[in-house]
């Protein structure tokens, strides 16, 4: 669908995240600007085209004139693009990632009332995130010209549902995650030398996530491959309606 032409030109956001964490429902409101209606579990990537609210300016405005004709037409719009949260269909989602089509930033998004020690949640969003940061971090590897291109990443991990009371606060939600990270790092890589493939030179290492020989994983660490990562809280439906400045400011300063 993205890439029929003409959209093709327009810079893009990516929306990833396990499934039901709220990405087609973010979807629905960056595209109409009120609270969405029920959503079905996604089974396919869709791409729509959005606009920033009036009052949120693109950094590439800044230094336009107000007077510039082609600075609001041109400049605020961008494609955002859902992908499936579901474990077997995140190939569709990673592809975005192998094959970017003037990618601007990935939305991480997490359902931030899932993610209590011991929560089935907290382990697959982890581990979903996780793939997807050292995905990037191995993109200059790829013999994909195109992911080759992707110089900065921006990264932002939506904590969503905060109008959920178990809903975690977006620091306690960096922290989970991080910790949680450290540990499938570790266990990814016991196995890997389990398995004898570590045993020779630096095997091992190449599916490290983040600074190598450090103990805790920290998503500070993926700025040495450019990527860099921020949490933001905010909620797409809930009692007093959604709440998402942080992220629509994140986007514009994206695009
Ligand atoms: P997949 O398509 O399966 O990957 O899921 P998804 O990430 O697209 O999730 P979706 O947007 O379909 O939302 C899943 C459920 O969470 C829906 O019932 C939404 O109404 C609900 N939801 C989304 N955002 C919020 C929120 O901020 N608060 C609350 N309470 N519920 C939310
Ligand atoms: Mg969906």
């Amino acid at each position: 669908v993205f890439r029929a032409s003409g959209l093709t030109t327009l810079p893009s956001i990516l929306l990833l995240g396990p499934s039901g964490s709220g990405k087609t429902s973010l979807l629905t409101l960056f595209e109409r600007g009120t609270n969405p209606a029920d959503t079905h579990t996604s089974q396919s990537p869709i791409a729509v085209e959005c606009h920033l609210p009036v009052g949120a300016t693109a950094t590439s405005d800044k230094y336009r004139s107000v007077n510039d004709p082609t600075a609001n037409s041109t400049y605020k719009k961008f494609l955002l693009i859902d992908t499936p949260g579901h474990g077997k269909l995140r190939h569709h989602a990673l592809d975005n990632l192998t094959n970017p089509q003037n990618l601007k930033g990935i939305i991480f998004v997490a359902d931030a009332a899932t993610l209590s020690a011991g929560d089935e949640g907290l382990r697959q969003t982890a581990d979903y995130l996780h793939d997807v940061l050292l995905l990037l971090q191995k993109r200059m590897e790829s013999k994909n010209k195109a992911a080759k291109k992707l110089r900065d990443i921006p990264v932002l991990i939506a904590a969503n549902k905060m109008d959920l009371f178990t809903a975690l606060p977006a620091a306690l939600v960096k922290s989970t995650l991080e910790a949680e990270i450290t540990k499938i790092r570790t266990s990814r890589s016991k196995r890997l030398l389990d398995s004898g493939i570590g045993i020779e030179d630096d095997a091992e290492n190449d599916d490290w996530l983040g600074e190598i020989g450090s103990k805790e994983f920290k998503f500070s660490q993926m700025e040495e491959f450019d990527v860099l990562v921020e949490v933001a809280g905010g909620k797409v439906a809930g009692g007093d309606g959604p709440a998402v400045d942080k992220w629509w400011k994140w986007v514009s300063e994206r695009l």
